[in-house]
This record gives structure tokens, C-alpha cells and sequence, in this order.
């Protein structure tokens, strides 16, 4: 699966289908004996999708490695919870959630008095996610705007237009979205958030290392992809013709979606851009939060660190 300039995908397609994949694993969380947070629309989309034909390429297989990126997803959807609460609690009352998927903080956090939350994504996500919320009648418990646009395109305008105040502090998250960007999408990002940012800002940012776009890292990833997908064919999986980064009873091919192009340290550009940085690798963020990687496997999280900052 090849990457274009203006592609665009529904819920069950190229980078949409990644969205389910984590509403996948907020709905395994979700049904854990004690969770880190419950998300009870989590299933709905899951089910919805599977009825329009997705089949999860993820966790199906259970193993080592799908329970360390299990959980992995619940960690750090449980960081991006607190970041809003604290948020929240720090009387910010404006929020963007970019890429925001299949993510339902706008439904399940408590938010502070008079709060909107804005989220973006490109629209047949929105439009699926919006049809089955509406179907289950979930309320947001926030006021809440969609904001259906492409993060390559203006969405600053988009988000403008949709009421978004830039004189107010906002809190923003970036969580999920960093590869699926070119390199220079992701630095018009960043441009684009500090300019619409008024102080006393906050963000939180799922930022991935060196080692995460490394061609090593990419070249083992892509063997054990092979080798799953060799040994569910030699299972005797099968089923209705899909994309690749989709394809049922196989481990999930994303790397075809995303761009390995080197970075700038999101960390640093923010230090120098007038914002104060707290990080945290995803594997001490997993460890404080009680679910920890497996010590003998190979790459057995991504390459990530947690950011939390604020505009001084
Ligand atoms: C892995 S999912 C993460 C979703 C959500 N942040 C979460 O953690 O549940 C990636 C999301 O990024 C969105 N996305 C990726 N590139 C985008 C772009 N250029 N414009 C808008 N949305 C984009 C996809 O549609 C998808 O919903």
C-alpha cells in the first residue's frame, strides 16, 4: 500500500483501518479485569465495522506481541486522559484533538464547565464515527465540533471556521498520528499548533525516535509481518480480498502507511519555541501505569516518548 499526496480513506481503508485498530484495543482494555479507563463505545465501532466487513488484523493472533501493543495503547490512552483532565483542571476549556479517530474523550472525560472540544480527521472517519455514536444515542458531554479535514490541507482555517478561538488556551493532542504525516507535514504541524497556541498552552504529543523510522527497525518489522502472515496462511486463514494494510488473519502491515523520512525531535522544537517539555518513554509510561513489556522480546513497543508541554 503506497502513500499519495491527497489520499484519502474510509473507516476500513488505509490509515482509517488503524483507527479501528485502536478502538480495537480500548475495547479489549475496556473488558480487562481492572482497566486503566473504560471506553463503552469502543465495541460499538468495533462491532460496526465487523458487520460491514473488517475483520481485526489486530490481537486476533494473541501472542506476546499483540498483548505488548495492547498494551501499549491502553498507556497511552490513559496519558492522553489525564493530559486532558489536568488540563481541564488547570481551567483550560478548549480542546483540539487532532487526528482524533475513534478516540471518545469528548463522550467519556469530565470535562470543565462551558468546554468545546474540536476534533479532526478526515471526514468519512467522522462521518462513521458520528453514525454510530448517533445509532447508540451517546451524548458528548462537552460541547463538540467536528472538524473534517485533511491535516496536510488548511485546517487551521477549518478550525477557525468551526469557532475555534486562538486568544483562549487550548489543550492539544497529537496521539497515533506522527508517521502517517510526511516530514514536512509534520513541521507545518507544529508551526501551525504553536501559532494558533496562546500562552498557557498545553500539548501532548506521541513523538517517535530515530530508531522507530530506522530502516533496521522497519527490515525486522517487515520479516515478522512475513513470517505471521506465512504462518496464518500455513493455518489455513482465508477470506474476502482486502488491502494489504487490512488483510484478515494476517499481522497488520502498517508500515506501508507510514513515511520514513528522518525528523525534526519534536522535544527540541518545541524547547525552542517558547514551550516547556516534560517526556516519557513509552516503556517507563507502561511500566508506571502497572503494564509492562515483555523483557524478551524483540522491539516489543515502539520507539515513542510521551510529551507533555506548555506555552510559556
Ligand atoms: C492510529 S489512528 C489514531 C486515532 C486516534 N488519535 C486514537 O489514538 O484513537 C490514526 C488517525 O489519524 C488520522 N489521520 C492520519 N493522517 C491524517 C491526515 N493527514 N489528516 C487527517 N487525519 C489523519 C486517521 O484518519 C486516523 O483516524
Amino acid at each position: 500500500m503506497s502513500r499519495t499526496d491527497d489520499d484519502t480513506w474510509d473507516i476500513t481503508e488505509s490509515v482509517g483501518a488503524t483507527a479501528l485498530s485502536v478502538a480495537r484495543a480500548r475495547a479489549v482494555e475496556t473488558d480487562a479485569e481492572h482497566p486503566l479507563y473504560t471506553d463503552p463505545y469502543a465495541h460499538y465501532f468495533v462491532e460496526a465495522a465487523v458487520e460491514a466487513g473488517w475483520r481485526s488484523p489486530f490481537l486476533d493472533h494473541g501472542g506476546e506481541r499483540a498483548k505488548a501493543m495492547a498494551a501499549y495503547i491502553a498507556s497511552r490512552t490513559k496519558f492522553f486522559d489525564d493530559f486532558f483532565t489536568t488540563a481541564g483542571a488547570n481551567g483550560i476549556d478548549q480542546a483540539v484533538i487532532l487526528a482524533a479517530g475513534l478516540d471518545t474523550r469528548a463522550w467519556r472525560l469530565p470535562w470543565i464547565d462551558a468546554s468545546t472540544v474540536y476534533e479532526i480527521d478526515q471526514p468519512k472517519v467522522l462521518e462513521f464515527k458520528d453514525r454510530v455514536l448517533a445509532k447508540h444515542h451517546a451524548q458528548p458531554a462537552v460541547r463538540y465540533a467536528a472538524v473534517a479535514v485533511d491535516l496536510r490541507h488548511d485546517w487551521p482555517m477549518a478550525l477557525r471556521q468551526a469557532g475555534f478561538d486562538p486568544s483562549t488556551p487550548t489543550a492539544w493532542s497529537a496521539e497515533g498520528l506522527l508517521p502517517y504525516l510526511p516530514a514536512v507535514a509534520q513541521d507545518a504541524l507544529f508551526e501551525q499548533i504553536d501559532a494558533l497556541s496562546a500562552r498557557g498552552s498545553h500539548l501532548s504529543v506521541e513523538a517517535f525516535g530515530e530508531v522507530f523510522y530506522s530502516a533496521e527497525q522497519l527490515d525486522r518489522r517487515q520479516k515478522r509481518v512475513a513470517e505471521a502472515r506465512r504462518a496464518a496462511a500455513e493455518a489455513g486463514g482465508s477470506g474476502p480480498a482486502r488491502s494489504e494494510a487490512e488483510s484478515p488473519m494476517s499481522e497488520p502491515d502498517v508500515t506501508g502507511l507510514w513515511y520514513m523520512e528522518a525528523r525534526t525531535d519534536v522535544a527540541q522544537w518545541l524547547t525552542e519555541h517558547g514551550w516547556e517539555v516534560s517526556a516519557i518513554a513509552a516503556a517507563d509510561l507502561m511500566a508506571r501505569y502497572r503494564r509492562p513489556a515483555p523483557a524478551d522480546l524483540e522491539d516489543p513497543v515502539p520507539d515513542t516518548v510521551l510529551l507533555d508541554a506548555r506555552k510559556i
